[in-house]
């Protein structure tokens, strides 16, 4: 029992420490190497490394809410980071990440961008100043690719505003000769795909969420062997991985946060393992959605709506 075979023996430490440190090892935040996450930093990697040409690639990385956009941008910005040369006194920036505005106004647009690029405060002037601006400074810090996550923002602008919104992305994919990635929900491919020049340049990446498949088993199998608890957990059988997509409806966020507390109650139980009835609980604290749903289910069983 003491030297937690179940465990992979860097994670194995980690089973003997207190509750409260197991717990707060649960939860803290880290990059787990997800298939689909893997694929998309290898392309981003490999956009990186395309050549300057006229009509560079872009790519859209698309998918639900929660399926870890954000994430695999954070870990690609991670790989790349900005690297400020005493000597020269300039800062490089291989890959530059904005997000979206709140709304698709062009100035905010390119004040996001500035402040992506270190640019301090806002910055006066009309927005064509701003994007000479921004193009200059793109070009001086060597940047080699653009990302802009939560491009569905874009949809809470007005119709003209979209338009607007679109024709900055035309400008930037044209005119930088890097590579822009746009992250996003399946509603920013659709208003992608409204402007047919841009659904001509942009590839589509699609994060898709979480079946009964291998996938799943091998997430599930190689969580087990991380967790701290102190006894085996056999996550991936049948009966878990069905549990865990009526639960989640296969989101990875939600996945991660049902596991989370599952594992937390594992320790606070003295359990020290999860099994089926881990799921069973009335004190599960599940993302409200699946709470929403697991009620509309428990309604319709007894005959309700
Ligand atoms: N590869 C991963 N490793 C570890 N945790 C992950 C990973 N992918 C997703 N997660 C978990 O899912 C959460 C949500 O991920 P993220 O914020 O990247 O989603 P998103 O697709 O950007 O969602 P939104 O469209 O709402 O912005 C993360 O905070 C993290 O807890
Ligand atoms: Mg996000």
């Amino acid at each position: 029992m003491s030297d937690f075979v179940h465990l992979l023996p860097p994670y194995r430490p980690h089973a003997a420490l207190s509750d409260a440190e197991r717990i707060a090892w649960i939860r803290a935040d880290r990059w787990l190497d997800l298939d689909q996450a893997r694929l998309a930093l290898a392309r981003l990697e490999d956009l990186l490394a395309y050549p300057p040409r006229d009509r560079m690639p872009c790519l859209l990385l698309y998918g639900d809410t929660g399926m870890g956009k954000t994430k695999i941008i954070r870990k690609f910005l991670r790989d790349h980071p900005a690297c400020f040369d005493k000597g020269t006194g300039v800062t490089t920036m291989p890959v530059v990440a904005m997000q979206m505005p709140a709304e698709p106004v062009e100035r905010d647009v390119y004040s996001e961008l500035l402040a992506a690029l270190g640019v301090p405060g806002p910055l006066d002037g009309a927005a064509h100043r701003q994007k000479e601006i921004c193009r200059s400074l793109l070009r001086s810090m060597g940047a080699r690719m653009l990302i802009i996550d939560e491009i569905h923002a874009m949809l809470a602008g007005s119709f003209r505003q979209q338009r607007i919104f679109l024709n900055v992305i035309r400008f930037l994919a044209n005119d930088l000769r890097v590579p822009l990635v746009c992250a996003g929900t399946d509603l920013a491919r659709q208003a992608l795909l409204t402007d047919p020049q841009l659904a001509e340049r942009f590839e589509a990446l699609h994060l898709r969420r979480w079946t009964n498949n291998g996938h799943l088993t091998q997430l599930l199998a190689s969580l087990a062997t991380i967790l701290p608890l102190r006894r085996p957990s056999a996550l991936e059988t049948t009966a878990i991985r069905k549990r865990v997509l009526e639960l989640t409806d296969g989101v990875t966020v939600r996945i991660f946060r049902l596991i989370e507390t599952v594992a937390v109650e594992a320790i606070r139980s003295g359990v020290e393992c999860i099994n089926p009835d881990s799921f069973d609980t009335e004190e599960l604290v599940l993302p409200l959605v699946a709470m929403t749903r697991a009620a509309e289910r428990g309604l319709q069983r007894r005959g309700v709506g």
